[in-house]
C-alpha cells in the first residue's frame, strides 16, 4: 500500500529530512585523507543524535553502524570500518537514514577524497545529474516508470549502467514503504504519482557492467567488474507545485 502524506505529516518529513541531509553533509565536511571511515560515521551519528533524531540504521537488519560508507568499487551498503582509510582520489558514497517523531529520512551522496581521476569526477557528476533527472519526474500523473526511465537513459548516455538489483523506494514511517522506485522502468508504466507521495529516488551507478555481488562480511555491494560506482539519494515529496526535496542540507 502507497501511503499519501497530509500537510502536517510532509512538515515533518522535511524536519528529520533536513536533520539527515546536515548529517550526511556536516560528515562530508569532515572527510579528509588519513580517517577511517570508522569515524566517519561517528561524526555522522553524533550528529544525528546532537539534534533530537534516531540514527535508525544502527541494528536495521542488522546493521552496525549510523550510514553505509562505501568506497571506490563498493556500490553500497558498506559498514564503517576501523580497518578502511580514505587516501586521496577515493570516492566514498555516504548513505544517512534517520529517524524523528515517527518519520524517516534518507539521503546519500558521492564524495571525493582530495583530488580524484577525471574518469571518477564524470562518475559523480552523471550520476547526480541522474539524481535530478529522476526527481523532475516526480509529480502528480506520472508514473513511477517515468522516474526509473529518465534515470537509465541519462545513465546510458554516458556508457554506465544503473545496478537493477537494488532500488529506491517509498519512505514514511518506515524507511523502507511502497512503492519500488527502480533506476530503470518503461515510460507511462507503474504506480501513479499522486500528490502526498514521498520516495527515496537513488540512482546507484557502476561505471562498468550492471552485475554486482556481495562482499563475505554479509552487507558491502561491490561491482563485479571492480570499476568504480557512485550512489546519490534524496527524499522527495510529489505535490502539486512540482517534486519537493525534504532532504536538502541547511549548513
Ligand atoms: N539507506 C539505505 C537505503 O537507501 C538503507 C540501508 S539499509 C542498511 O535504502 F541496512 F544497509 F543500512
Ligand atoms: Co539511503
Ligand atoms: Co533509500
Amino acid at each position: 500500500m502507497i501511503s499519501v502524506k497530509s500537510k502536517t505529516e510532509l512538515e515533518k518529513m522535511r524536519k528529520i529530512g533536513t536533520i539527515t541531509a546536515n548529517a550526511l553533509h556536516f560528515g562530508g565536511q569532515s572527510i579528509k585523507a588519513g580517517m577511517t571511515t570508522y569515524e566517519l560515521d561517528k561524526i555522522i551519528h553524533d550528529y544525528i543524535v546532537q539534534h533530537g533524531a534516531n540514527p535508525c540504521l544502527v541494528g536495521y537488519m542488522g546493521f552496525p553502524a549510523s550510514s553505509c560508507i562505501s568506497v571506490n568499487e563498493q556500490l553500497i551498503h558498506g559498514i564503517p570500518s576501523k580497518k578502511l582509510r580514505l587516501k586521496e582520489g577515493d570516492i566514498v558514497s555516504v548513505d544517512v537514514s534517520a529517524e524523528m517523531d515517527g518519520f524517516f529520512g534518507d539521503t546519500a551522496y558521492t564524495f571525493a577524497v582530495g583530488k580524484i581521476s577525471k574518469e571518477a569526477e564524470q562518475l559523480l557528476k552523471a550520476t547526480n545529474e541522474c539524481l535530478y533527472k529522476g526527481i523532475e519526474q516526480a509529480v502528480p500523473g506520472n508514473r513511477i516508470g517515468d522516474i526509473g526511465y529518465a534515470i537509465e537513459n541519462h545513465c546510458s548516455g554516458y556508457g554506465y549502467s544503473v545496478c537493477r538489483k537494488y532500488i529506491g523506494h517509498g519512505i514514511g514511517r518506515k524507511l523502507h514503504e511502497d512503492p519500488e522506485v527502480p533506476n530503470y522502468g518503461k515510460q507511462g508504466h507503474g504506480p501513479r504519482l499522486v500528490a502526498g507521495m514521498t520516495i527515496c529516488i537513488e540512482p546507484m551507478i557502476n561505471a562498468v557492467g550492471e552485475n554486482v555481488r556481495v562482499l563475505p562480511d554479509g552487507w558491502t555491494v561491490v561491482t563485479k567488474s571492480g570499476s568504480l560506482a557512485a550512489h546519490f539519494e534524496h527524499t522527495v515529496a510529489v505535490t502539486p507545485d512540482g517534486p519537493v526535496i525534504l532532504t536538502k542540507p541547511t549548513l
